[in-house]
């Protein structure tokens, strides 16, 4: 399974990469405008540090300024990947894009027949937004559950992102799941590698080992 980081901070991408858990970035303009930065100097730095998957979000309408818009962002790097909307045009872009090899991330996802047509038009991505739907009062991870076993009959070349997570049973639940990439925020990040059984294990042997003589 490959992990992504779902932020345009820099230090928090640093971070995670050096420790060697991260695979890739995802962003969006949300997270954009949250980072205060310049666009084209957040994905250039973000480009410097991670050697996989940068998925950057194209925000244009029709399918052909997609495509445009498209074709300037993969300019920034071989690792850039275009988020598309989940919409007729964003599909019609997708297939156009795939076929001029640009990789692509089909994002707001909310059930698996959206999941399906966006494999069908060859997204090298799908991103299932587990959070929002759950906050809605639906069980998200049933989308993410449902698309893997459906990417799984036909032998779909899509990867299934799940995106939108709101804490650790999120990442293991899409990891049951067969998704084969969760993006998790920093701060979920953090959760997941602390355990106050850890820190209470480590404070324990620090005060042993005061008592042994060398
Ligand atoms: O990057 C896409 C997705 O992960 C956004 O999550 O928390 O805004 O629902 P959220």
């Amino acid at each position: 399974m490959e992990f992504y980081i779902d932020t345009a901070e820099i230090e928090a991408i640093k971070k995670y990469w050096d420790m060697g858990v991260i695979d890739g970035v995802t962003t969006n303009p949300t997270l954009i405008a949250r980072s205060g930065r310049v666009f084209s100097e957040v994905v250039a730095e973000i480009a410097e540090v991670v050697k996989g998957p940068i998925s950057v979000e194209a925000v244009s309408e029709t399918a052909e300024e997609l495509i445009e818009e498209s074709k300037k962002l993969a300019e920034y790097g071989e690792h850039i990947v275009i988020k598309i909307p989940m919409t007729e045009a964003g599909l019609k872009a997708t297939k156009e894009l795939t076929k001029l090899g640009i990789k692509t991330n089909v994002t707001l996802i909310f059930s698996a027949s959206q999941a399906l047509l966006a494999a069908k038009a060859g997204a090298t991505y799908v991103s299932v937004f587990v959070g929002r739907l759950d906050d809605k009062g639906h069980e998200g991870m049933d989308v993410v559950w449902e698309s893997s076993q459906i990417f799984q009959n036909f032998g779909m070349e899509s990867k299934i992102i799940t995106a939108s997570i709101r804490h650790p049973r999120h990442v293991i639940d899409a990891a049951k799941a067969g998704s084969h990439v969760a993006t998790v925020p920093p701060a979920i990040l953090d959760k997941m590698t602390t355990h106050p059984l850890t820190d209470d294990g480590l404070a324990r042997f620090a005060a042993d080992w005061a008592k042994v003589k060398a």
